[in-house]
C-alpha cells in the first residue's frame, strides 16, 4: 500500500542552531500517530546533527542532494556512502533548482538515482515542467519525458525505494499553487504513465507528492484528491506551526 509522506525541502536555510530548534519543536509534537510518514532535508552540513536529535523519533532525515560517483576527486561534493555513514537512508534528487540552477540533466539525475539504488537508499525524485511548457500545452509530454529519461531504465524491484514528487516549477516559490484538480490531473497521468510501463501494482504502491507553494490553508484540499499522496514542501516547512499544520492536513 502506498505511503503518505509530508517531506519538508530546507534547501539553502537554516544554521546549525536554528537546524536544532526547529528539529526540537517538531520532534515534540510529531508522533507516529500522524497518518503522514514526515522527512525534514536540511544542508549537508546539519545532517549528521538532524539524524543524531532525531534518533528514536518516526521522523526520518533526507539530503537534498548527492553526487554519483562512489569516491574521488570532486570538491565541494558528497556520496551516498557519506551521506548513509551519517544515518541519512533517503535522497531528494532531480529538484528543479539543481536542474535549471546547476544544470543537471536528465542523464545525470538517472546516474544519481543509480548510485542511490546501489547504495539501499530512498529518492524522492523530482520532476515537473515550467510555464512555458504548460501555456503551450506541452506540459504532459515534458513530464513524461523527465520520468521516461530519469527513472525507466529501473527494474520493478527498484520502485519500492522511489517515491515520486511532481513540482510544477511556476509554482515553486510563487505563492502560485496548482489548483488541487490540476495537480489531480497531472498525477493521475503520472500513475498512469508508470502503470503502462510497469503495470498497476507497482503504479498504485508509488507514492507521489505534490509540491509548490503548499501553504496550511491549501494542503488539505490538495492532500484530498485520490493520487496524490503528500507533499513536498519548500517555504513553509521554515517554521514547525506550518509543517505542522501541512502534516496535520493529511
Ligand atoms: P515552495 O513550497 O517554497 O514553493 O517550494 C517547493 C519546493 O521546491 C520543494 O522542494
Amino acid at each position: 500500500m502506498r505511503k503518505k509522506i509530508v517531506a519538508g525541502n530546507w534547501k539553502m536555510h537554516k544554521n546549525a542552531t536554528q537546524t536544532a530548534e526547529l528539529l526540537n519543536e517538531l520532534k515534540a509534537q510529531v508522533s507516529t500517530k500522524n497518518n503522514a510518514q514526515v522527512i525534514v532535508a536540511p544542508t549537508f552540513v546539519n545532517l549528521a546533527l538532524a539524524t543524531s536529535l532525531l534518533e528514536g523519533t518516526s521522523i526520518q532525515v533526507s539530503a537534498q542532494n548527492m553526487h554519483q560517483a562512489a569516491s574521488g576527486a570532486y570538491t565541494g561534493e558528497i556520496t551516498a556512502d557519506m551521506l548513509k555513514s551519517v544515518g541519512v537512508n533517503t535522497v531528494i534528487l532531480g529538484h528543479s533548482e539543481r536542474r535549471a540552477i546547476f544544470h543537471e540533466t536528465d542523464a545525470l539525475i538517472a546516474s544519481k538515482v543509480d548510485a542511490a539504488l546501489q547504495n539501499d537508499m530512498t529518492v524522492i525524485f523530482c520532476f515537473g515542467e515550467e510555464l512555458k511548457d504548460r501555456q503551450s500545452k506541452n506540459h504532459f509530454n515534458i513530464v513524461e519525458n523527465q520520468l521516461k529519461d530519469g527513472l525507466f531504465h529501473l527494474q520493478a524491484k527498484d520502485w519500492e525505494k522511489i517515491v515520486l514528487a511532481y513540482e510544477p516549477v511556476w509554482a515553486i516559490g510563487t505563492g502560485e499553487t496548482a489548483s488541487p484538480e490540476q495537480a489531480q490531473e497531472m498525477h493521475e497521468f503520472i500513475r498512469e504513465t508508470v502503470r503502462k510501463a510497469y503495470g498497476s501494482d507497482i503504479a498504485e504502491d508509488v507514492s507521489i507528492l505534490y509540491g509548490g507553494s503548499v501553504k496550511p490553508d491549501n494542503a488539505k484540499e490538495i492532500f484530498s484528491k485520490p493520487d496524490v499522496d503528500g507533499g513536498l514542501i519548500g517555504g513553509a516547512a521554515l517554521n514547525s506551526k506550518d509543517f505542522l499544520a501541512i502534516v496535520n492536513a493529511i
